[in-house]
């Protein structure tokens, strides 16, 4: 096990949770900066040939969690692990970004979902290798397509 440590602070729009898009068809499109702290910014080099990166946070103003979750997207509920409620065993979320420019230890993205001052755990180029057509989308296709 190990203790997690910020190598950084996601400034965002978004200062409390209802501010974040939610649901089916929310779109995620929202700019913000993953600030760096310095000690880490030699880490960034050669990111900027990168379209998309992944980043890790952490939910740090969750409290608990719920094995069962029921997501703005379903009026079913669905196991933790099944969906991506921020009330988990470990508090760790991901998301997808599309990186607009690097300045420094700040990268400017687009995609944010996270709140302002979210603690970032780790950043990594998104390598997709999956293709389209052998992708599944669980309970989340039946729940778009209950609601067309
Ligand atoms: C459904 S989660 C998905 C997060 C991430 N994209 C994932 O898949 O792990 C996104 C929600 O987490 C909440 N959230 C954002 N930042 C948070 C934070 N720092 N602590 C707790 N909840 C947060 C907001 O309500 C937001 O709508």
């Amino acid at each position: 096990m190990f203790t997690s440590c910020p190598i950084g602070f996601v400034s965002s729009p978004y200062m409390d949770t209802g501010q974040v898009p939610k649901g089916l068809g929310a779109k995620h499109d929202a700019d913000g900066v993953l600030k760096l702290l310095p000690e880490f910014e030699p880490g960034l080099t050669d990111i900027e040939g990168f379209s998309h990166l992944i980043v890790i946070w952490e939910f740090d103003r969750s409290e608990g969690f719920e094995l069962t979750a029921s997501p703005p997207s379903d009026n079913r509920s669905h196991g933790v692990f099944a969906t991506r409620s921020p009330l988990r065993p470990n508090p760790i979320a991901l998301t997808t970004v599309e990186l607009l420019r690097r300045e420094g230890a700040h990268l400017h993205v687009r995609g944010i979902d996270m709140l302002d001052g979210t603690p970032i755990l780790d950043i990594k180029p998104y390598l997709s290798s999956i293709p389209p057509e052998k992708l599944r989308r669980g309970w989340l296709a039946e729940a778009e397509a209950r609601q067309k």
